[in-house]
Protein backbone atom coordinates (compact mmCIF):
# COMPACT_ATOMS: atom_id res chain seq x y z
CA UNK A 1 0.00 0.00 0.00
CA UNK A 2 2.34 2.83 0.93
CA UNK A 3 4.32 2.44 -2.43
CA UNK A 4 1.09 4.18 -4.00
CA UNK A 5 1.64 7.09 -1.49
CA UNK A 6 2.76 10.64 -3.24
CA UNK A 7 3.43 12.41 0.28
CA UNK A 8 2.40 11.68 3.86
CA UNK A 9 0.03 14.51 4.78
CA UNK A 10 -0.29 13.76 8.45
CA UNK A 11 1.38 11.37 10.56
CA UNK A 12 -0.30 9.36 13.15
CA UNK A 13 1.56 11.13 16.55
CA UNK A 14 -0.15 14.20 14.11
CA UNK A 15 -3.39 13.32 14.15
CA UNK A 16 -3.53 12.01 17.55
CA UNK A 17 -2.30 14.93 18.98
CA UNK A 18 -5.16 16.91 17.09
CA UNK A 19 -7.16 14.98 18.39
CA UNK A 20 -6.03 15.43 21.50
CA UNK A 21 -7.33 19.19 20.97
CA UNK A 22 -10.63 18.60 19.70
CA UNK A 23 -11.82 15.99 22.37
CA UNK A 24 -11.19 18.97 24.58
CA UNK A 25 -13.23 21.16 23.16
CA UNK A 26 -16.25 18.71 22.76
CA UNK A 27 -15.89 17.90 26.28
CA UNK A 28 -15.86 21.17 27.40
CA UNK A 29 -18.79 21.77 25.53
CA UNK A 30 -21.22 18.82 26.03
CA UNK A 31 -20.54 18.33 29.58
CA UNK A 32 -23.99 17.59 31.77
CA UNK A 33 -25.89 16.82 27.99
CA UNK A 34 -27.71 13.83 26.82
CA UNK A 35 -25.24 13.34 23.76
CA UNK A 36 -25.33 11.05 20.93
CA UNK A 37 -22.39 10.87 18.41
CA UNK A 38 -23.21 9.31 14.75
CA UNK A 39 -20.52 8.30 13.28
CA UNK A 40 -20.75 7.10 9.37
CA UNK A 41 -19.21 4.69 7.89
CA UNK A 42 -17.08 3.38 6.90
CA UNK A 43 -14.78 6.78 6.69
CA UNK A 44 -15.43 7.40 9.93
CA UNK A 45 -14.21 4.38 12.28
CA UNK A 46 -10.91 5.47 12.95
CA UNK A 47 -11.31 8.66 13.74
CA UNK A 48 -14.34 7.63 15.85
CA UNK A 49 -12.32 5.36 17.56
CA UNK A 50 -9.60 7.75 18.61
CA UNK A 51 -11.55 10.93 19.00
CA UNK A 52 -14.15 9.30 21.45
CA UNK A 53 -12.00 7.31 23.42
CA UNK A 54 -10.33 10.93 24.38
CA UNK A 55 -13.91 12.26 25.44
CA UNK A 56 -14.77 11.15 29.21
CA UNK A 57 -18.29 11.75 29.19
CA UNK A 58 -20.94 9.51 29.14
CA UNK A 59 -22.78 9.21 25.43
CA UNK A 60 -24.21 7.10 23.48
CA UNK A 61 -22.76 6.06 20.26
CA UNK A 62 -24.81 4.70 16.95
CA UNK A 63 -23.49 4.83 13.36
CA UNK A 64 -24.85 5.39 9.54
CA UNK A 65 -23.73 3.88 6.15
CA UNK A 66 -24.27 6.38 3.45
CA UNK A 67 -22.64 6.04 -0.07
CA UNK A 68 -21.60 9.21 -2.04
CA UNK A 69 -18.69 8.41 -3.67
CA UNK A 70 -17.60 6.18 -6.78
CA UNK A 71 -13.72 5.87 -7.14
CA UNK A 72 -12.28 9.66 -7.13
CA UNK A 73 -15.40 11.34 -7.40
CA UNK A 74 -18.71 12.41 -5.75
CA UNK A 75 -21.44 10.40 -7.41
CA UNK A 76 -23.57 13.46 -6.80
CA UNK A 77 -26.38 11.58 -4.46
CA UNK A 78 -26.23 10.23 -1.36
CA UNK A 79 -27.35 6.73 -0.25
CA UNK A 80 -28.75 5.93 2.60
CA UNK A 81 -27.56 1.63 3.67
CA UNK A 82 -30.52 1.42 6.11
CA UNK A 83 -33.96 2.47 6.49
CA UNK A 84 -34.00 2.73 10.34
CA UNK A 85 -32.28 6.10 12.08
CA UNK A 86 -30.98 6.08 15.48
CA UNK A 87 -33.36 7.04 18.22
CA UNK A 88 -31.90 11.15 18.82
CA UNK A 89 -35.33 12.76 20.04
CA UNK A 90 -34.20 15.00 22.96
CA UNK A 91 -30.20 14.54 22.83
CA UNK A 92 -27.37 16.45 21.63
CA UNK A 93 -25.70 14.77 18.71
CA UNK A 94 -22.57 15.30 17.00
CA UNK A 95 -22.33 14.38 13.49
CA UNK A 96 -19.12 12.62 12.76
CA UNK A 97 -17.54 12.36 8.90
CA UNK A 98 -14.26 11.63 7.74
CA UNK A 99 -13.92 14.30 5.30
CA UNK A 100 -16.18 17.03 4.26
CA UNK A 101 -15.90 17.96 0.31
CA UNK A 102 -18.49 18.88 -1.73
CA UNK A 103 -21.23 18.69 1.45
CA UNK A 104 -23.18 16.70 -0.09
CA UNK A 105 -22.78 13.66 2.60
CA UNK A 106 -23.02 16.12 5.64
CA UNK A 107 -25.68 18.21 3.96
CA UNK A 108 -28.13 14.87 3.50
CA UNK A 109 -27.63 13.38 6.69
CA UNK A 110 -27.89 16.55 8.85
CA UNK A 111 -31.07 17.10 7.36
CA UNK A 112 -32.20 13.72 8.38
CA UNK A 113 -31.30 14.07 11.22
CA UNK A 114 -32.30 17.22 12.14
CA UNK A 115 -36.09 15.86 11.43
CA UNK A 116 -35.89 12.97 14.08
CA UNK A 117 -36.00 16.14 16.76
CA UNK A 118 -32.64 16.48 18.52
CA UNK A 119 -31.82 18.99 21.01
CA UNK A 120 -29.07 20.55 18.98
CA UNK A 121 -26.94 19.25 15.77
CA UNK A 122 -23.31 19.43 15.48
CA UNK A 123 -20.87 18.87 13.08
CA UNK A 124 -17.40 17.31 13.60
CA UNK A 125 -14.98 16.43 10.70
CA UNK A 126 -11.46 15.01 10.43
CA UNK A 127 -10.55 16.95 7.44
CA UNK A 128 -12.34 19.18 5.17
CA UNK A 129 -11.23 20.61 1.55
CA UNK A 130 -13.02 23.86 0.55
CA UNK A 131 -12.58 23.81 -3.34
CA UNK A 132 -15.38 21.67 -4.08
CA UNK A 133 -18.18 22.79 -1.72
CA UNK A 134 -21.55 22.67 -3.62
CA UNK A 135 -23.67 22.95 -0.66
CA UNK A 136 -23.94 25.40 2.14
CA UNK A 137 -22.61 24.03 5.05
CA UNK A 138 -20.03 24.25 7.20
CA UNK A 139 -18.60 21.57 9.90
CA UNK A 140 -18.68 23.45 13.53
CA UNK A 141 -15.49 20.95 14.69
CA UNK A 142 -12.60 20.90 11.75
CA UNK A 143 -9.41 18.77 12.32
CA UNK A 144 -7.45 20.09 9.59
CA UNK A 145 -8.43 21.95 6.13
CA UNK A 146 -6.22 20.08 3.20
CA UNK A 147 -5.54 21.43 -0.22
CA UNK A 148 -7.31 19.56 -3.62
CA UNK A 149 -5.81 16.29 -3.67
CA UNK A 150 -7.57 12.50 -3.04
CA UNK A 151 -6.54 11.58 0.36
CA UNK A 152 -6.35 7.92 1.69
CA UNK A 153 -5.43 6.30 4.93
CA UNK A 154 -6.99 6.43 8.60
CA UNK A 155 -9.96 5.31 7.61
CA UNK A 156 -10.42 7.36 4.32
CA UNK A 157 -10.15 4.71 1.14
CA UNK A 158 -10.16 4.53 -2.48
CA UNK A 159 -12.02 1.78 -3.57
CA UNK A 160 -12.36 0.65 -0.41
CA UNK A 161 -8.81 0.31 0.13
CA UNK A 162 -6.02 1.81 2.11
CA UNK A 163 -8.38 2.89 5.34
CA UNK A 164 -6.29 0.95 7.46
CA UNK A 165 -2.66 2.99 6.73
CA UNK A 166 -1.73 4.67 9.84
CA UNK A 167 -1.46 8.12 8.55
CA UNK A 168 -3.40 10.48 5.74
CA UNK A 169 -1.32 10.41 2.80
CA UNK A 170 -2.07 11.84 -1.19
CA UNK A 171 -2.79 9.03 -3.27
CA UNK A 172 0.13 8.56 -6.06
CA UNK A 173 -1.77 9.43 -9.39
CA UNK A 174 -0.60 6.04 -11.11
CA UNK A 175 -2.57 4.22 -8.13
CA UNK A 176 -5.72 5.43 -9.36
CA UNK A 177 -7.33 3.86 -12.29
P1 LIG B 1 -18.90 15.08 0.10
O1 LIG B 1 -20.27 14.48 0.16
O2 LIG B 1 -18.50 15.46 -1.31
O3 LIG B 1 -18.68 16.21 1.07
O4 LIG B 1 -17.86 13.95 0.43
C1 LIG B 1 -17.78 13.34 1.64
C2 LIG B 1 -17.42 11.89 1.45
O5 LIG B 1 -16.62 11.70 0.27
C3 LIG B 1 -16.56 11.43 2.59
O6 LIG B 1 -17.35 10.78 3.56
C4 LIG B 1 -15.57 10.49 1.93
O7 LIG B 1 -16.06 9.16 2.02
C5 LIG B 1 -15.50 10.89 0.50
N1 LIG B 1 -14.28 11.67 0.15
C6 LIG B 1 -14.19 12.97 -0.19
N2 LIG B 1 -12.93 13.33 -0.45
C7 LIG B 1 -12.18 12.22 -0.26
C8 LIG B 1 -10.76 11.96 -0.36
O8 LIG B 1 -9.91 12.80 -0.65
N3 LIG B 1 -10.39 10.68 -0.07
C9 LIG B 1 -11.26 9.70 0.29
N4 LIG B 1 -12.57 9.91 0.39
C10 LIG B 1 -13.04 11.16 0.12
MG1 LIG C 1 -15.34 6.88 1.02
Amino acid sequence: MIEDIETILYHETTLLSRLDTMAAEITAAYRGKDTTVVALLNGSLIFMADLLRRIPLPMHIDCLSVQSYQGTTSSGSVNFRQTNLPDIRGRHVILLDDILDSGRTLHAVSTRLSQCGPKSLKTCVLLQKKVRRTKKITADYVGFTIPNAFVVGYGLDYNERYRNLPFIGILKASAIE
